[in-house]
Protein backbone atom coordinates (compact mmCIF):
# COMPACT_ATOMS: atom_id res chain seq x y z
CA UNK A 1 0.00 0.00 0.00
CA UNK A 2 2.93 2.14 0.78
CA UNK A 3 4.10 1.30 -2.33
CA UNK A 4 1.10 2.55 -4.29
CA UNK A 5 1.09 5.70 -2.32
CA UNK A 6 4.86 6.88 -3.09
CA UNK A 7 3.91 5.65 -6.87
CA UNK A 8 1.00 7.93 -7.44
CA UNK A 9 2.71 11.01 -5.79
CA UNK A 10 6.08 10.59 -7.98
CA UNK A 11 3.72 10.04 -11.05
CA UNK A 12 2.05 13.00 -10.37
CA UNK A 13 5.28 15.46 -9.45
CA UNK A 14 7.02 13.71 -13.17
CA UNK A 15 3.68 14.67 -14.68
CA UNK A 16 3.86 17.90 -13.37
CA UNK A 17 7.15 18.70 -14.17
CA UNK A 18 7.20 17.21 -17.96
CA UNK A 19 4.88 20.77 -19.11
CA UNK A 20 3.19 18.25 -21.22
CA UNK A 21 -1.14 18.23 -20.62
CA UNK A 22 -2.62 16.61 -17.77
CA UNK A 23 -5.10 13.90 -18.89
CA UNK A 24 -7.46 12.81 -16.29
CA UNK A 25 -9.92 10.68 -16.80
CA UNK A 26 -13.25 11.15 -15.18
CA UNK A 27 -15.71 8.85 -13.51
CA UNK A 28 -19.17 9.72 -12.38
CA UNK A 29 -22.47 7.52 -11.13
CA UNK A 30 -23.83 9.42 -7.93
CA UNK A 31 -27.15 8.96 -9.48
CA UNK A 32 -28.77 7.55 -12.49
CA UNK A 33 -26.10 8.37 -15.51
CA UNK A 34 -22.89 6.18 -15.90
CA UNK A 35 -20.37 8.44 -17.44
CA UNK A 36 -17.01 8.23 -18.08
CA UNK A 37 -14.52 11.22 -19.90
CA UNK A 38 -10.85 12.05 -20.62
CA UNK A 39 -10.13 16.31 -19.80
CA UNK A 40 -7.10 17.91 -20.58
CA UNK A 41 -5.90 20.62 -18.20
CA UNK A 42 -9.07 20.33 -16.69
CA UNK A 43 -10.95 22.57 -19.51
CA UNK A 44 -10.40 20.58 -23.00
CA UNK A 45 -12.81 18.31 -23.65
CA UNK A 46 -11.48 14.25 -25.46
CA UNK A 47 -14.30 12.70 -24.73
CA UNK A 48 -17.74 12.78 -23.04
CA UNK A 49 -19.42 9.54 -22.48
CA UNK A 50 -22.80 9.74 -20.89
CA UNK A 51 -25.03 6.86 -20.82
CA UNK A 52 -28.22 7.77 -19.06
CA UNK A 53 -30.75 5.38 -17.28
CA UNK A 54 -33.73 7.34 -17.84
CA UNK A 55 -35.76 5.17 -19.53
CA UNK A 56 -35.09 2.70 -17.01
CA UNK A 57 -36.80 4.76 -14.24
CA UNK A 58 -39.46 6.62 -16.24
CA UNK A 59 -41.73 4.25 -15.67
CA UNK A 60 -41.57 4.22 -12.03
CA UNK A 61 -41.73 7.68 -11.67
CA UNK A 62 -38.69 8.71 -10.48
CA UNK A 63 -34.73 7.18 -10.02
CA UNK A 64 -34.91 3.82 -8.41
CA UNK A 65 -31.56 3.22 -6.36
CA UNK A 66 -31.36 -0.42 -6.53
CA UNK A 67 -32.39 -0.32 -10.35
CA UNK A 68 -29.30 2.65 -10.28
CA UNK A 69 -26.77 0.43 -8.78
CA UNK A 70 -27.22 -2.47 -11.07
CA UNK A 71 -26.97 -0.39 -14.02
CA UNK A 72 -24.22 1.20 -13.17
CA UNK A 73 -22.19 -2.33 -12.91
CA UNK A 74 -23.22 -3.21 -16.07
CA UNK A 75 -21.90 -0.02 -17.83
CA UNK A 76 -19.13 1.08 -15.87
CA UNK A 77 -16.16 -0.81 -17.28
CA UNK A 78 -17.51 -0.83 -20.99
CA UNK A 79 -17.98 3.47 -20.26
CA UNK A 80 -14.52 3.87 -19.17
CA UNK A 81 -13.05 1.98 -22.11
CA UNK A 82 -15.56 3.75 -24.61
CA UNK A 83 -13.95 7.24 -23.06
CA UNK A 84 -10.43 6.10 -23.54
CA UNK A 85 -11.11 4.83 -27.18
CA UNK A 86 -12.60 8.21 -28.16
CA UNK A 87 -10.01 10.24 -26.59
CA UNK A 88 -7.44 7.94 -28.29
CA UNK A 89 -5.78 6.99 -25.29
CA UNK A 90 -4.99 3.68 -22.93
CA UNK A 91 -5.06 4.16 -19.21
CA UNK A 92 -0.33 4.57 -19.98
CA UNK A 93 -1.35 8.00 -20.82
CA UNK A 94 -4.09 9.14 -17.69
CA UNK A 95 -2.43 11.52 -14.94
CA UNK A 96 -5.28 11.28 -12.89
CA UNK A 97 -8.41 9.37 -11.79
CA UNK A 98 -11.00 11.73 -10.53
CA UNK A 99 -14.38 10.51 -9.17
CA UNK A 100 -17.52 11.86 -7.78
CA UNK A 101 -17.89 10.45 -4.00
CA UNK A 102 -20.81 12.26 -2.70
CA UNK A 103 -23.50 13.81 -2.40
CA UNK A 104 -25.92 10.71 -4.09
CA UNK A 105 -26.94 7.77 -4.13
CA UNK A 106 -24.92 5.31 -2.04
CA UNK A 107 -24.90 2.04 -4.62
CA UNK A 108 -24.82 4.81 -7.07
CA UNK A 109 -21.16 6.64 -5.99
CA UNK A 110 -19.68 2.86 -4.91
CA UNK A 111 -19.49 1.84 -8.28
CA UNK A 112 -17.41 4.53 -9.65
CA UNK A 113 -15.35 4.60 -6.28
CA UNK A 114 -14.78 1.04 -6.27
CA UNK A 115 -14.22 1.52 -9.84
CA UNK A 116 -11.71 4.04 -9.94
CA UNK A 117 -10.00 2.72 -6.35
CA UNK A 118 -9.20 -0.31 -8.73
CA UNK A 119 -7.77 1.00 -11.56
CA UNK A 120 -6.04 3.40 -9.53
CA UNK A 121 -4.38 0.33 -7.59
CA UNK A 122 -3.33 -1.58 -9.99
CA UNK A 123 -1.84 1.07 -12.54
CA UNK A 124 -0.57 3.75 -9.87
CA UNK A 125 -2.23 6.44 -11.41
CA UNK A 126 -3.32 9.21 -8.62
CA UNK A 127 -6.58 9.05 -7.36
CA UNK A 128 -8.75 12.37 -6.96
CA UNK A 129 -12.14 12.47 -5.00
CA UNK A 130 -14.72 14.93 -6.39
CA UNK A 131 -17.48 16.30 -4.60
CA UNK A 132 -20.56 16.38 -7.32
CA UNK A 133 -21.73 19.98 -7.03
CA UNK A 134 -17.65 21.11 -7.33
CA UNK A 135 -18.21 19.16 -10.89
CA UNK A 136 -21.10 21.28 -11.66
CA UNK A 137 -19.86 24.31 -11.17
CA UNK A 138 -16.55 23.68 -12.88
CA UNK A 139 -18.68 22.62 -15.69
CA UNK A 140 -18.04 26.44 -16.27
CA UNK A 141 -14.33 26.30 -16.64
CA UNK A 142 -14.75 24.63 -20.17
CA UNK A 143 -16.75 28.13 -21.49
CA UNK A 144 -14.10 30.25 -20.37
CA UNK A 145 -11.10 31.10 -17.30
CA UNK A 146 -13.00 31.28 -13.82
CA UNK A 147 -12.20 34.63 -12.02
CA UNK A 148 -12.38 35.08 -8.84
CA UNK A 149 -14.08 36.25 -6.67
CA UNK A 150 -17.25 34.81 -8.23
CA UNK A 151 -20.91 33.22 -7.04
CA UNK A 152 -22.16 30.21 -8.40
CA UNK A 153 -26.16 29.54 -9.20
CA UNK A 154 -26.30 25.80 -8.12
CA UNK A 155 -30.14 24.76 -9.55
CA UNK A 156 -30.08 20.73 -10.00
CA UNK A 157 -32.31 18.11 -8.54
CA UNK A 158 -30.73 17.88 -5.25
CA UNK A 159 -29.48 21.25 -4.87
CA UNK A 160 -30.33 24.97 -4.91
CA UNK A 161 -27.41 26.99 -3.59
CA UNK A 162 -25.76 30.33 -3.75
CA UNK A 163 -21.87 29.41 -3.25
CA UNK A 164 -19.20 32.21 -3.14
CA UNK A 165 -15.78 30.91 -4.63
CA UNK A 166 -12.40 33.49 -3.58
CA UNK A 167 -10.09 30.88 -5.34
CA UNK A 168 -10.25 27.54 -6.76
CA UNK A 169 -11.91 25.10 -4.94
CA UNK A 170 -13.01 26.73 -2.50
CA UNK A 171 -16.99 26.99 -1.30
CA UNK A 172 -18.76 28.79 0.61
CA UNK A 173 -22.23 28.14 0.91
CA UNK A 174 -24.19 31.93 1.09
CA UNK A 175 -28.01 30.52 0.60
CA UNK A 176 -29.39 27.04 0.21
CA UNK A 177 -32.80 25.83 0.13
CA UNK A 178 -34.95 25.11 3.24
CA UNK A 179 -36.89 22.20 2.17
CA UNK A 180 -37.00 20.93 -2.25
CA UNK A 181 -34.01 21.75 -4.31
CA UNK A 182 -35.39 23.64 -7.86
CA UNK A 183 -34.94 20.35 -10.00
CA UNK A 184 -37.23 18.64 -7.43
CA UNK A 185 -40.06 20.94 -8.14
CA UNK A 186 -40.19 21.08 -11.03
CA UNK A 187 -40.04 16.96 -11.19
CA UNK A 188 -42.92 16.96 -9.02
CA UNK A 189 -45.21 19.52 -10.56
CA UNK A 190 -44.90 18.00 -13.59
CA UNK A 191 -45.73 14.52 -12.26
CA UNK A 192 -48.87 16.44 -10.87
CA UNK A 193 -49.47 17.27 -14.83
CA UNK A 194 -48.93 13.58 -15.77
CA UNK A 195 -45.46 14.54 -17.35
CA UNK A 196 -43.21 11.87 -17.55
CA UNK A 197 -39.81 11.68 -15.36
CA UNK A 198 -37.25 13.63 -15.35
CA UNK A 199 -40.09 16.36 -15.86
CA UNK A 200 -37.99 19.61 -15.64
CA UNK A 201 -37.45 19.93 -19.15
CA UNK A 202 -41.01 19.25 -19.69
CA UNK A 203 -42.25 21.96 -17.92
CA UNK A 204 -39.80 24.53 -19.07
CA UNK A 205 -41.38 23.72 -22.44
CA UNK A 206 -45.19 23.90 -21.73
CA UNK A 207 -44.07 27.10 -19.78
CA UNK A 208 -42.72 28.61 -23.20
CA UNK A 209 -46.17 28.05 -24.68
CA UNK A 210 -48.30 29.27 -22.34
CA UNK A 211 -49.15 32.06 -20.09
CA UNK A 212 -48.17 33.11 -16.39
CA UNK A 213 -51.74 33.86 -15.65
CA UNK A 214 -52.39 32.01 -12.48
CA UNK A 215 -51.40 33.63 -9.59
CA UNK A 216 -48.79 31.68 -7.05
CA UNK A 217 -46.69 32.60 -4.33
CA UNK A 218 -43.19 33.28 -4.31
CA UNK A 219 -40.97 32.73 -0.81
CA UNK A 220 -38.57 35.81 -0.40
CA UNK A 221 -37.46 34.34 3.29
CA UNK A 222 -36.53 38.42 3.73
CA UNK A 223 -33.07 39.31 5.24
CA UNK A 224 -31.61 35.82 3.74
CA UNK A 225 -30.16 34.29 0.67
CA UNK A 226 -32.14 30.79 1.10
CA UNK A 227 -34.91 29.62 -0.91
CA UNK A 228 -37.80 27.75 -0.47
CA UNK A 229 -39.92 26.06 -2.86
CA UNK A 230 -42.45 23.26 -1.02
CA UNK A 231 -45.06 26.13 -0.38
CA UNK A 232 -44.98 26.88 -4.13
CA UNK A 233 -45.01 23.09 -5.13
CA UNK A 234 -48.12 22.84 -2.59
CA UNK A 235 -49.79 25.68 -4.64
CA UNK A 236 -49.54 24.31 -7.89
CA UNK A 237 -50.90 21.17 -6.40
CA UNK A 238 -53.62 23.28 -4.55
CA UNK A 239 -54.78 25.11 -7.72
CA UNK A 240 -55.06 21.23 -9.71
CA UNK A 241 -57.09 20.04 -7.12
CA UNK A 242 -59.80 23.12 -6.33
CA UNK A 243 -60.09 23.24 -10.06
CA UNK A 244 -61.16 19.38 -10.77
CA UNK A 245 -63.35 20.05 -7.44
CA UNK A 246 -65.28 22.74 -8.70
CA UNK A 247 -65.47 20.70 -12.12
CA UNK A 248 -63.35 23.54 -14.28
CA UNK A 249 -60.11 22.87 -16.20
CA UNK A 250 -56.69 24.26 -15.96
CA UNK A 251 -54.48 25.14 -18.89
CA UNK A 252 -51.42 22.70 -17.85
CA UNK A 253 -49.30 25.34 -20.50
CA UNK A 254 -50.41 28.42 -18.14
CA UNK A 255 -49.77 26.64 -14.83
CA UNK A 256 -46.31 25.65 -16.24
CA UNK A 257 -45.92 29.29 -16.93
CA UNK A 258 -46.88 30.36 -13.62
CA UNK A 259 -44.75 27.62 -11.96
CA UNK A 260 -41.88 28.70 -13.76
CA UNK A 261 -42.15 32.69 -13.82
CA UNK A 262 -42.21 32.18 -9.98
CA UNK A 263 -39.23 29.84 -9.51
CA UNK A 264 -36.99 32.59 -11.81
CA UNK A 265 -37.69 35.25 -10.35
CA UNK A 266 -37.13 34.66 -6.65
CA UNK A 267 -33.72 32.91 -8.04
CA UNK A 268 -33.11 35.58 -10.56
CA UNK A 269 -33.75 38.34 -7.60
CA UNK A 270 -31.83 37.01 -4.73
CA UNK A 271 -28.68 36.46 -7.26
CA UNK A 272 -28.32 39.65 -8.07
CA UNK A 273 -29.56 41.27 -4.05
CA UNK A 274 -26.30 39.20 -3.61
CA UNK A 275 -24.19 40.43 -6.22
CA UNK A 276 -24.64 44.21 -5.06
CA UNK A 277 -24.06 43.04 -1.72
CA UNK A 278 -20.89 41.10 -2.66
CA UNK A 279 -19.43 42.47 -5.96
CA UNK A 280 -18.24 39.51 -7.98
CA UNK A 281 -15.99 39.05 -11.50
CA UNK A 282 -18.25 36.48 -12.70
CA UNK A 283 -21.63 34.97 -12.29
CA UNK A 284 -21.76 31.04 -13.11
CA UNK A 285 -25.03 29.14 -13.35
CA UNK A 286 -24.55 25.39 -12.82
CA UNK A 287 -26.24 21.96 -12.27
CA UNK A 288 -29.53 20.22 -14.35
CA UNK A 289 -31.91 23.14 -14.29
CA UNK A 290 -29.16 25.33 -15.29
CA UNK A 291 -30.72 23.86 -18.83
CA UNK A 292 -33.81 25.86 -18.22
CA UNK A 293 -34.52 28.33 -21.45
CA UNK A 294 -36.82 30.31 -19.32
CA UNK A 295 -33.85 30.80 -16.55
CA UNK A 296 -30.69 31.09 -19.08
CA UNK A 297 -32.97 33.97 -20.65
CA UNK A 298 -33.71 35.78 -17.49
CA UNK A 299 -30.26 35.46 -16.34
CA UNK A 300 -28.89 36.60 -19.14
CA UNK A 301 -30.79 39.94 -19.67
CA UNK A 302 -30.26 41.12 -15.84
CA UNK A 303 -26.67 40.22 -16.14
CA UNK A 304 -26.17 42.77 -19.22
CA UNK A 305 -28.61 45.61 -17.00
CA UNK A 306 -25.81 45.10 -13.91
CA UNK A 307 -22.95 44.65 -16.22
CA UNK A 308 -22.28 41.38 -14.42
CA UNK A 309 -20.23 38.45 -16.10
CA UNK A 310 -22.97 35.71 -16.77
CA UNK A 311 -21.38 31.84 -17.62
CA UNK A 312 -23.42 29.08 -18.89
CA UNK A 313 -22.09 25.96 -19.52
CA UNK A 314 -23.64 23.93 -22.79
CA UNK A 315 -26.43 22.16 -22.62
CA UNK A 316 -24.34 19.01 -22.72
CA UNK A 317 -22.22 19.83 -19.90
CA UNK A 318 -25.53 21.02 -17.66
CA UNK A 319 -27.18 17.45 -16.67
CA UNK A 320 -24.68 15.25 -15.13
CA UNK A 321 -21.51 13.98 -16.67
CA UNK A 322 -18.00 12.64 -16.15
CA UNK A 323 -16.13 16.23 -17.73
CA UNK A 324 -17.01 18.19 -14.95
CA UNK A 325 -15.89 15.81 -12.07
CA UNK A 326 -12.54 15.88 -14.02
CA UNK A 327 -12.53 19.45 -14.52
CA UNK A 328 -12.84 19.87 -10.80
CA UNK A 329 -10.58 16.90 -10.34
CA UNK A 330 -8.34 18.79 -11.86
CA UNK A 331 -7.57 21.94 -9.36
CA UNK A 332 -7.45 18.74 -6.41
CA UNK A 333 -4.94 17.25 -8.43
CA UNK A 334 -2.73 20.65 -9.22
CA UNK A 335 -3.62 21.57 -5.13
CA UNK A 336 -2.05 17.85 -4.36
CA UNK A 337 -5.02 16.95 -2.74
CA UNK A 338 -4.74 13.01 -3.87
CA UNK A 339 -7.40 10.62 -2.42
CA UNK A 340 -6.18 7.05 -0.36
CA UNK A 341 -7.46 3.61 -0.91
CA UNK A 342 -10.04 4.35 2.20
CA UNK A 343 -12.42 7.13 -0.33
CA UNK A 344 -15.81 6.03 0.23
CA UNK A 345 -19.06 7.23 -1.12
CA UNK A 346 -20.19 9.55 1.34
CA UNK A 347 -24.65 10.15 0.47
CA UNK A 348 -24.18 13.64 2.45
CA UNK A 349 -20.76 14.93 1.27
CA UNK A 350 -20.88 18.71 2.52
CA UNK A 351 -19.82 20.88 -0.38
CA UNK A 352 -17.83 23.22 2.46
O1 LIG B 1 -27.78 18.09 -12.06
P1 LIG B 1 -28.73 17.02 -12.41
O2 LIG B 1 -28.50 16.25 -13.70
O3 LIG B 1 -28.82 15.96 -11.27
C1 LIG B 1 -28.56 16.30 -9.94
O4 LIG B 1 -27.37 16.49 -9.60
O5 LIG B 1 -29.57 16.43 -9.21
O6 LIG B 1 -30.17 17.70 -12.43
C2 LIG B 1 -31.32 16.98 -12.79
C3 LIG B 1 -32.51 17.90 -12.59
C4 LIG B 1 -33.85 17.19 -12.72
O7 LIG B 1 -34.66 17.57 -11.63
C5 LIG B 1 -34.42 17.74 -14.03
O8 LIG B 1 -35.83 17.79 -14.07
C6 LIG B 1 -33.83 19.12 -14.05
O9 LIG B 1 -32.51 18.95 -13.58
N1 LIG B 1 -33.84 19.73 -15.39
C7 LIG B 1 -34.56 20.83 -15.71
C8 LIG B 1 -34.35 21.06 -17.10
N2 LIG B 1 -33.48 20.10 -17.56
C9 LIG B 1 -33.18 19.30 -16.49
N3 LIG B 1 -35.37 21.60 -14.97
C10 LIG B 1 -35.97 22.64 -15.57
N4 LIG B 1 -35.82 22.93 -16.88
C11 LIG B 1 -35.03 22.18 -17.68
N5 LIG B 1 -34.88 22.47 -18.96
ZN1 LIG C 1 -25.97 16.74 -10.81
Amino acid sequence: MNNWKHKVYKRREEALASGKPIRILGIETSCDETSAAVIENGNTIRSNVISSQIESHKRFGGVVPEVASRHHVENITLIIDQALREANLTLDDIDAIAVTYGPGLVGALLVGVAAAKAISFARGIPLVGVHHIAGHIYANRFVKELEFPLLALVVSGGHTELVYMKEHGAYEIIGQTRDDAVGEAYDKVARSLGLPYPGGPHIDQLAHEGEPSIPLPRAWLEGTYDFSFSGLKSAVLNTLHNAAQRGESIEPKNLAASFQESVIEVLVDKTFRLINERPVKQLLLAGGVAANKGLRRALSERAAREGVELIIPPLSLCTDNAAMIAGAGYIEYKKGNLASMTLNGVPGLPLA
